[in-house]
């Protein structure tokens, strides 16, 4: 009888438990999908993104950027309205770019980094605390 019920309290208290420590280590980063398991053209601008990009933006969810006045690529994607096409548009155009991004993103190379980063939309992203 008490052995049950020290059992019982022990289950009890595991469960009551998690959500502390859930709180402690804040929202968890929303991820799409790893970027090691994706393939095709999502693949090839994860790749192209580690390259160019990840000098300054994170380019993984749960990262922070190097250069902290760049948006993360999840944050990015998650940019209320922004599709796959309409970010491929931006980045063929490099007048859009900030000052700081003085490079041109050839044709193809827009369209599969589009194709990785629209990959880290996600419906419950909640941006990290700055
Ligand atoms: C030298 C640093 C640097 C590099 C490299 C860089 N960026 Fe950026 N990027 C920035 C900064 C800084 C901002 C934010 C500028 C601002 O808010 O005015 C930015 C903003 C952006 C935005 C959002 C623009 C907006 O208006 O919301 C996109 C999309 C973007 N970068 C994509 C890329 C991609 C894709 C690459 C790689 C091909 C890349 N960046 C490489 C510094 C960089």
């Amino acid at each position: 009888m008490h052995q049950s019920l020290a059992i019982a309290l022990a289950a009890f208290s595991l469960a009551a438990c998690q959500p502390v420590l859930q709180a402690e280590a804040g929202p968890v980063p929303a991820v799409a999908a790893a970027p090691w398991v994706l393939s095709g053209p999502a693949r090839a601008g994860y790749d192209l993104s580690e390259a160019l990009c990840s000098g300054c933006h994170a380019t993984k969810a749960g990262e922070i950027s190097p250069n902290p006045m760049s948006p993360t690529f999840p944050m990015i994607a998650n940019s209320a309205g922004l599709t796959q096409e309409t970010l491929a548009e931006y980045l063929r155009d490099s007048h859009n770019y900030p000052e700081t991004m003085n490079f041109e993103v050839a044709q193809e190379d827009s369209d599969v980094l589009a194709a990785y980063i629209i990959t880290l939309r996600s419906d419950d992203y909640t941006p990290p605390i700055q």
